[in-house]
């Protein structure tokens, strides 16, 4: 494995920003094979050298993967003056350039994927890869077999655009309100929304269950988060270590 600096091991397992560890290391709390190291260019290999901050050692990872329950109100772009998915995390994941694998409307809850590993995200993301995403819905009203057979088929969108066909449980209906689950294979802008649209229904509730094999935790309440389990990671398409 490649050597890499000092300062770069302990940011990417979240010990702080670049400068926070430069400080921490030039007062002397940061060990390599044992031996106080105040130098943050210092090299080491991050599978072989013993390094420790505060006497505890630090076990390198090359990537970290969470599963959030996302909140409405939380955006999921990073880029945003709003209160993102990231900001809502602890500390220690703050600055270890973790990203959302896929994108859920300010208003929509339920399963992201926060990631730094770049090519599992785009590995799940990719139209190609027919990745099945799983969503709880309310809708305004009921649907005629008509209206399902259409989603079922592949709705073709306001804008012309046509989805790739969906299947469709209904949980519940009556006139004012359709409770019900949806598996698409895309993830086209507001897809789900617009799917509804086009059928003159409205989206009045919406939460992402399932990405793949990931299934959101029913111990995770909105806003809450938690490592993915190695069980889990073997069902993702993790870039290697
Ligand atoms: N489809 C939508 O319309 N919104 C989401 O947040 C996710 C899928």
């Amino acid at each position: 494995m490649d050597m890499i600096r000092l300062d770069k091991l302990l940011s990417n397992m979240g010990y702080g920003s670049r400068s926070e560890i430069k400080k921490m290391i030039n007062k002397g709390n940061v060990s390599v094979d044992r031996k106080v190291v105040r130098d943050p260019s210092c090299k080491v290999n991050p599978k072989e050298s013993h390094v420790a901050f505060e006497g505890k050692q630090v076990i390198y990872r090359k990537f970290t993967y969470l599963m959030l329950n996302k909140p409405a109100g939380v955006v999921s772009s990073t880029d945003s003056k709003d209160i993102n998915v990231i900001d809502i995390l602890d500390e220690e994941y703050k600055y270890i350039n973790l990203f959302p694998a896929g994108r859920l409307d300010k208003d929509t809850e339920g399963l992201i994927i926060l990631t730094n590993d770049g090519l599992m995200a785009h590995n799940i993301l990719s139209p190609k890869k027919k990745v099945e995403k799983k969503y709880y819905v309310e809708i305004d009203g009921s649907l005629t077999r008509n209206q399902v057979e259409t989603l079922e088929n592949g709705v073709i969108l306001e804008d012309g655009d046509r989805c790739l066909p969906s299947r469709l449980e209904i949980v519940e209906e009556d006139e004012i309100l359709c409770k019900l689950k949806l598996f698409i294979m895309e993830g086209k802008y507001h897809q789900v929304k617009r799917m509804f649209a086009s059928l003159g229904r409205r989206v009045t509730y919406l939460k992402r269950i399932s990405v793949g094999a990931i299934v959101l935790d029913e111990n995770l309440k909105t806003g809450e988060y938690r490592e993915l389990s190695e069980i889990e990671l073997k069902n993702l398409p993790v870039s290697e270590d």
